[in-house]
C-alpha cells in the first residue's frame, strides 16, 4: 500500500538518531556535514535581563513586530502588529521580482507602527533563514529557503538592509542590536524562564533546530538541511520540483510547507483527480486528520479542490496516508532531538527542556504527541529526562531577549571554548567517544 512507504521502523528511528549525532560531531570536528552549526555568539540568558525591547519576527508565512517587556523571567508582549508575507498587494516574495528595499521597507513600516512614542528602542531581529552570523548584531543571508526569492538579499548584511530602510524613512528611533535565527529565539525565550533549556526548535512552515553546544554557546544547526534519512520516490520527486533541489532534505520531509505536497504526490498515484495540479495544504491535512467517521469533510474538501467527489474508502486511504506522512515528520524530528542529546549529554544524566514553536507543532493533530512518544521511547533506558514544551511566540520573544543580552553585554568579549576543547571535555581525548 502506498502509505506504507512512509512508515519508519524502530530501527529506522535508531539509525536517524545515530546519523544525526554523527553529523553533529562531524561538524564540531570540522569535517564535512549536512549540518551548518552557525554560531549565534549568544549564551543562554540568566533570567535577570529586564526592560522594554522591540522584536521583529521575520518568519516563513508571517512577519510580526512587537514591543516586549522583560522582567525577571517573565516576558509580556505589550504591542504587536502582524502581516502575511507570501503576497502583499501585488508583491509576490516567491517570484524573484521583488527587490530587497521593497521587502525591508514594508517591514520597517510595520516596526514603526509599534514603536512607543518619542523613544529610541533596541530591536532584536529574528530572521528565520540560514544566515552567517558576523556578530550578535549582524548576519549575512546564506540562501533563501521556504521558496522565498527576494532579490538583493543573499550575501548581504540583513540588519544593514533593515537599518537602511529606517534611514530612508528619516528615523533613528529603532536600533537593530541583535539578529538571530528563530530556533535560537525559541531557545532564548524558553531559557529565560527555564534555565535547563538546551534545544529550541521550529516545526512550522519550515523546520530547524538550535542547541546549546558544549562550549556554552547557542548554535543554529540548520538541521533542515540534514540528509541522513530514508527517502521515498515521492520525496525525491518533490525535491526535484522545488526551487533548490538536493538541499533542505529533512525540511522537505518534515515541514508544514511541504507535507501537503508530499501527500498530494503520493495520493495522485491512486486518485486520478489529484493528478491535475490541485495541491493539498498543511491546513487541509489537519482537516483530513480531524474528520469524523464518514469522512464527509474530506470528500467536500477534495471536491472543492478538484471538482471530483471521492468515495468513502478513498477518503479513508487519504486519511491513512496523511497520518503516515505527518507521523513520519514528527518521528524524524524527535530522532534529531535525541541525536543532539546523545552529543551534548553523552552520559545521559541531565534534565533537558526542549522548546518548540511553529504551527505544525502547535496545531497539527497528533504531531506534538508523536514527537513526545518517540522522545520517551528513545530515553526509556537512560537516566536523562526531557520535557517537550510549547514555546508559542518564542521566536518573537527570543528576539527581545537577544536584544537585552546584546545591550547587557555590549562591548564585552566573551570567550567560548573551542569545539576541540569541548570535545575533549566531553569525551576525553579525541576518538574515545
Ligand atoms: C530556515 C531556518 C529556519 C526554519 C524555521 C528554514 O527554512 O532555513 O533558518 O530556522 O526554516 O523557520
Amino acid at each position: 500500500m502506498i502509505e506504507d512507504c512512509f512508515i519508519l521502523t524502530k530501527d529506522d528511528r535508531k539509525r536517524i538518531r545515530r546519523n544525526f549525532a554523527e553529523a553533529l560531531i562531524a561538524k564540531m570536528e570540522g569535517e564535512a556535514s549536512s549540518l551548518k552549526c552557525l554560531p549565534s555568539f549568544l549564551p543562554r540568558p540568566s533570567g535577570t535581563e529586564c526592560g522594554d525591547y522591540l522584536a521583529l519576527d521575520f518568519g516563513g508565512s508571517n512577519v510580526r513586530a512587537m514591543t516586549v517587556r522583560l522582567a525577571n523571567g517573565q516576558a509580556d508582549i505589550l504591542r504587536m502588529k502582524k502581516m502575511s508575507l507570501r503576497r502583499v498587494g501585488s508583491l509576490d516574495y516567491t517570484s524573484g521580482d521583488v527587490e530587497a528595499k521593497d521587502l525591508f521597507g514594508i517591514i520597517a513600516d510595520l516596526i514603526l507602527a509599534v514603536v512607543p512614542d518619542q523613544k529610541t528602542v533596541a530591536l532584536g531581529h529574528t530572521f528565520s533563514f540560514p544566515a552567517e552570523q558576523l556578530s550578535v548584531g549582524e548576519a549575512r543571508l546564506i540562501k533563501w529557503t521556504k521558496e522565498f526569492a527576494v532579490k538583493g538579499v543573499v550575501g548581504e548584511k540583513v540588519n544593514r538592509l533593515l537599518a537602511e530602510a529606517f534611514a530612508r524613512r528619516g528615523t533613528d528611533s529603532v536600533r537593530p542590536v541583535a539578529i538571530i535565527n528563530d530556533t535560537v529565539g525559541t531557545l532564548l525565550a524558553s531559557a529565560y524562564r527555564a534555565p535547563d533549556t538546551t534545544i529550541g526548535s521550529i516545526c512550522g512552515t519550515g523546520h530547524n533546530t538550535a542547541a546549546v553546544l558544549p562550549d556554552g554557546m547557542i548554535y543554529n544547526l540548520e538541521s533542515g538541511n540534514f540528509d541522513g534519512l530514508p527517502v521515498t520516490e515521492y520525496d525525491l520527486a518533490l525535491d526535484q520540483m522545488s526551487l533548490a533541489p538536493n538541499e533542505q532534505r529533512l525540511e522537505k520531509m518534515s515541514a508544514g510547507h511541504y507535507l501537503g505536497k508530499i501527500v498530494t504526490l503520493a495520493a495522485a498515484d491512486k486518485l486520478d483527480c489529484l493528478r491535475a495540479g490541485a495541491e493539498l495544504t498543511g491546513e487541509d491535512l489537519g482537516l483530513i486528520l480531524n474528520d469524523g467517521g464518514q469522512s464527509l469533510r474530506t470528500a467536500d474538501l477534495i471536491e472543492r479542490r478538484t471538482g471530483t467527489r471521492i468515495s468513502q474508502s478513498d477518503c479513508a486511504f487519504l486519511r491513512r496516508l496523511t497520518r503516515a506522512v505527518v507521523a513520519r515528520s514528527a518521528q524524524m524530528v524527535a530522532c534529531t532531538y535525541l541525536g543532539i542529546l546523545d552529543v551534548i549529554d553523552p552520559s545521559h544524566t541531565e534534565h533537558h527542556t526542549i522548546a518548540v514553536d511553529g504551527s505544525l507543532f502547535g496545531k497539527m493533530p497528533m504531531y506534538a504527541k508523536e514527537v513526545e512518544r518517540v522522545l520517551a521511547e528513545g530515553l526509556a533506558d537512560v537516566e536523562a529526562t526531557a520535557d517537550l514544551v510549547w514555546a508559542g511566540d518564542g521566536s518573537g520573544i527570543g528576539g527581545a531577549v537577544a536584544a537585552a543580552l546584546a545591550e547587557t553585554h555590549r562591548g564585552e568579549r566573551r570567550e567560548y571554548r573551542t569545539f576541540a576543547e569541548s570535545m575533549v571535555a566531553l569525551y576525553g581525548s579525541k576518538g574515545e567517544a
